[in-house]
């Protein structure tokens, strides 16, 4: 079993489309990539490291440090090995466990029955030896063990997160079709927005692409937003070395002029939501909001980013009312937006095609499980419409 003082593997997940993004992060905080896949990957390092990577990364789901791996065939054999763990040692009878499968083995189809298997072990054990039991139930937020199960091989690991680090703590209101804390600042990321220029944002909804690129240019770690964490619920957790993590974090300031940040919707619930949510992540004074139609938004005079995440049919929106709308945004990006480079975040490309511009890249991101793009156009002084 793992000796959590000891460098180990550290499995970082993401949603499909961020591993590049989330790549970037972690190298940048120093670490060396040992291996990765379109949904995470790993590297090896101390407990002390997942605390910081908790802190500090925007694009990663979870943070999941391992605990120990072996061979088993069968859920039988899977409840003994697990209870062999001392996991007295980790956690106390008056935390609440969660755990979560992932499971790729003959002898059980079903992930909820090696879940069942490796909660009945972990709660007997402690009960055996400590004469109390922790709770245990879905609620993925305190004591959580993740096992991955793939033919022979079982790998269990600590999920240092907790509740998924998507979830920053400063969306209370989430008004419509919301994206993804997560995504929103993956899309951020993409555009290589560091607050240098102006970043403009019409359509703005909830106001997350505005308030995550607000936290990236002031250089704010979304962790501090938080107050809670799956590393906080192991026995021997360090809260000294946490609270001076944190106070560190917060000294970190983006020591250049942070450009203007413009955000607007058609909707006043819609900006009502978004300027409650960027008080609540502490970067209000950062961000201008307005009530207009994206058309009106205010353009700043020095050149910059205008990122645009329009309905896309899905969830919201009429499919003939979006197209004009699309060919609008073509309209607004050709004749305010001159010298800036535009963004549009859509799930649906027959619908980008209205806009009528020659996008010059198209990123490819993952809303839940809608396949999307995120197009790029190089709005240059003179740009012209392209053939439809
Ligand atoms: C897909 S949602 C944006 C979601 C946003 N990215 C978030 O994370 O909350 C699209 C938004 O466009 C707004 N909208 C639709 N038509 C508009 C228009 N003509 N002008 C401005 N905003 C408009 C809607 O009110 C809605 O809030």
């Amino acid at each position: 079993m793992t000796d959590f003082h000891e460098p180990q593997a550290i499995r970082i997940t993401c949603a499909p489309g961020l591993v590049d993004y989330l790549r970037r992060e972690v190298e940048e905080l120093g670490y060396t990539i040992d291996s990765s896949r379109p949904t995470g990957l790993e590297i090896t390092a101390g407990m002390h490291d997942a605390m910081r990577l908790n802190l500090f990364l925007r694009t990663a789901f979870n943070v999941l440090v391992l605990i120990d791996t072996f061979t088993c065939a069968d859920p039988d054999e899977l409840y003994g090995h697990v209870r062999a763990l001392r996991w007295e040692e980790m956690i106390s009878p008056d935390e609440y466990l969660s755990v979560v499968s992932s499971v790729n083995t003959p002898t059980i189809n079903d992930w909820r029955f090696a879940s069942l298997k490796v909660k009945d072990a972990i709660v007997d054990r402690v009960a055996s030896v400590i004469g109390a039991r922790p709770n245990s139930g879905p609620l993925r937020e305190n004591f959580v063990v993740h096992l991955y199960w793939n033919g022979d091989d079982a790998r269990l690991f600590l999920n240092t997160s907790g509740r998924k680090l998507a979830d920053r703590n400063y969306r209370k209101m989430p008004h419509k079709a919301p994206m993804q804390e997560t995504l929103a600042a993956g899309v951020i990321l993409a555009t290589g927005y560091d607050g240098s220029v102006p970043l403009v944002n019409p359509m703005c909804g909830s106001g997350t692409l505005a308030i995550e690129a607000a936290l990236i240019a002031s250089g704010r770690p979304p962790g501090l937003l938080r107050d809670n964490f799956g590393f906080m619920h192991r026995k021997g957790f360090d809260s000294d070395t946490w609270q001076s993590m944190r106070r560190i974090a917060r000294k970190i300031r983006n020591k250049g002029t942070i450009a203007p940040i413009i955000a607007t919707d058609i909707d006043a619930g819609a900006i009502r939501a978004a300027r409650k949510n960027a008080e609540t992540a502490g970067v209000h004074h950062m961000i201008r909001f307005d009530v207009c139609d994206f058309a009106e938004t205010p353009i700043p005079p020095e050149k910059g980013i205008v990122v645009i995440n329009p309905e896309y049919g899905e969830r919201l929106g009429l499919l003939a009312e979006l197209e004009k709308t699309y060919k609008r945004m073509g309209d607004f990006f050709k004749q305010r937006c001159p010298g800036w480079t535009g963004y549009i975040f859509t799930g649906n490309l027959e619908l980008a095609k209205k806009v009528g511009l020659r996008a010059s890249r198209r990123m490819e991101f993952f809303n839940a499980k809608i396949d999307c793009r995120l197009l790029k156009y190089e709005l240059y002084e003179g740009t012209r419409r392209k053939e439809d």
